[in-house]
């Protein structure tokens, strides 16, 4: 299993210590919202920028925007290694896929709980990831929606050679609920970074 720590729980006053402890995570996981996509807003590309500098981590990037094309290109040049963006978005989801291709980036896509997970099957082709939401996108620190797990069985088997990756209420426990449903990386943010000892708390997940 991959770990992608999730920087939206982490402490914003030590945001460089935070990251430095998750140096041994496989991706960092980076929530972009803007307010209008999801009811919160968190940070941009120029706090990508700043953490670019000191993780070596795959940065994977969440963009909850309603406009994510208009900002592939901030992204990458902050440091981006892959850019999810949602079917929901109102920008050409095959065109965005295709131009975070072009970009030299890995194309993710995700859907919140709400959206049948049949819409993404004709944009398949053109992800390297996929990203099932088992929270409604915009905050840390929900509960789990063990029925999301259905999306990640259907997936294993429609996009065979795509990365699945699962993000929201993801702990010990659901973790392993998400692995045998077929999820390969996880986002962990509240569970990694809301722990006492975060380095061990990631490792706990890193045994699974
Ligand atoms: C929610 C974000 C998630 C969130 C995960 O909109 O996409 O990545 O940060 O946080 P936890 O692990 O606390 O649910
Ligand atoms: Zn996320």
């Amino acid at each position: 299993m991959k770990i992608a720590p999730s920087v939206l729980a982490a402490d914003y006053l030590r945001l460089g210590e935070s990251v430095r402890a998750v140096e041994n995570a496989d991706m960092l996981h980076l929530d972009i919202m803007d307010g209008h996509f999801v009811p919160n807003i968190s940070f941009g590309p120029d706090v990508v920028r700043a953490l670019r500098g000191e993780s070596r981590l795959f940065f994977d990037v969440h963009l909850m925007l309603t406009h994510p094309r208009r900002y592939l290109e901030s992204f990458r040049s902050a440091g981006a290694d892959g850019i999810t963006v949602h079917v929901e978005c109102e920008d050409d989801v095959a065109e965005t896929l295709r131009e975070i291709r072009e970009m030299g980036l890995q194309p993710g896509l995700s859907l919140k709980p709400g959206t049948p997970v049949e819409r993404l099957v004709p944009f398949l082709p053109l992800c390297g990831m996929v990203l099932v939401m088992t929270v409604e996108p915009g905050f840390g620190g929900q509960r789990f929606m063990a029925d999301q797990t259905e999306k990640l069985r259907f997936l294993k088997k429609a996009a065979p050679g795509v990365l699945l990756e699962v993000d929201g209420g993801i702990n010990v426990e659901t973790a392993r609920i998400c692995r045998d449903a077929g999820a390969e990386v996880l986002v962990a943010g509240t569970s990694v970074f809301g722990a006492p000892d975060v380095s061990a708390a990631l490792a706990e997940l890193q045994r699974l």
